[in-house]
């Protein structure tokens, strides 16, 4: 019998910074999975305050260099929710990167005000790790060019385990050996790749479709399975993951025309039908509607694209809270 003062041990958190999937342990991304749920319920409060202690009295800066909808509002609604106070800085020609201060050098600066957390989109691939080596304030990836997107691949997992507890009516179900599908631009997604790392980690499998010029040659080695045969990709499908085109990071020329990228490509009430009956339909947003996904499918039963949004308040609050109060 455990003695009842006995603490229990569990999976502690160490890193200073998210900066990316790729390389974290199974038990690090389940630890923020499971740490995410009290955070659900926090914002599902109805009559009470949407808000808990956690990070009272802790400075975080929402510092993003290219557009962004639902990261960013995500990022500083969880902020809130910890009751942490919130920054939101503009980048570009508002701010003296214009007059050519280095991104160190600006982070230096916001960083002699005290700040806690720093949460950075750039387009350039590795700026988060390049500020997170010299600063100490704790950095989390908010998308890095192409290359990751760490809490959009965790939200996506939370909503995928989510349901398939429910659909199985396991509590403890994982995402082991559940198909997903992933369609579109994988080249130019830094989504496609933080979920591959994440789901290859959590045990599901994983298939890729899309035009032979949308999928990258070395992608393979990731362990997953490459097909260009939309209907060959929906077959098991339990997750359909819709990726957007990424047209403002495309050259001419990638595919032969738009009209023939949804012929082959677009998930819609017929290609869906090639899916089991209860396969989830999600995306990352912001939607291209009918182009990668109908307007029908994107808002129709099987859709789970507005619980990730809300799913994604909770692991961003998850993440902040084992960086700031657990980790170095
Ligand atoms: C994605 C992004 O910016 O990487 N959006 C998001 O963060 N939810 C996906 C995209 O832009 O297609």
């Amino acid at each position: 019998m455990t003695p009842r003062n006995a603490k229990v041990e569990g999976p502690v958190w160490t890193r200073k910074d998210l900066l990316g999937i790729e390389g974290l342990a199974r038990e690090e991304i389940e630890l923020i999975l499971d740490t995410a749920p009290q955070f659900v319920a926090v914002s599902q409060r109805e009559s009470r305050i949407k808000k808990v202690p956690l990070l009272q009295g802790r400075l975080v800066v929402n510092w993003f260099h290219e557009p962004s909808t639902r990261t960013r509002t995500s990022f500083e609604l969880a902020a809130k929710r910890l009751s942490a106070d919130t920054l939101s800085m503009a980048a570009g020609s508002s701010t003296s990167e214009s007059k050519g201060e280095t991104l160190h050098d600006t982070l230096a600066n916001i960083e002699a005000m005290h700040t806690d957390i720093i949460v950075i989109r750039h387009k350039c691939a590795g700026a988060p790790h390049m500020l997170a080596g010299r600063h100490k304030s704790h950095i989390i990836n908010a998308g890095d060019g192409r290359h990751e997107h760490p809490t959009q691949a965790l939200l996506d997992a939370f909503t995928m385990r989510e349901h398939i507890r429910r659909l199985r009516q396991d509590p403890a179900a994982t995402l082991d050996g559940v198909n997903v599908t992933l369609v579109g631009d994988i080249e130019h997604s830094r989504v496609a790749r933080s979920n591959i790392h994440c789901l290859r980690a959590l045990g599901a499998k994983v298939t890729l479709c899309g035009p032979r010029t949308l999928i990258p040659m070395d992608v393979a080695r990731l362990g997953v399975r490459i097909t260009h045969d939309l209907r060959d990709a929906l077959e098991g499908a339990d997750v359909v993951y819709a990726l957007r085109i990424q047209l403002e990071r495309q050259g001419a020329g990638l595919f032969p025309s738009l009209r023939e990228y949804i012929r082959l490509f677009r998930i819609d009430s017929a290609s869906l039908a090639h899916a089991p009956a209860d396969a989830l339909v999600m995306h990352p947003g912001p939607i291209n509607r009918d182009v990668e996904l109908s307007t029908e499918v994107a808002d129709g039963a099987r859709s789970v694209i507005l619980e990730q949004v809300s799913n994604g308040v909770a692991i961003r609050m998850a993440v902040m809270h084992l960086l700031a109060n657990s980790g170095r």
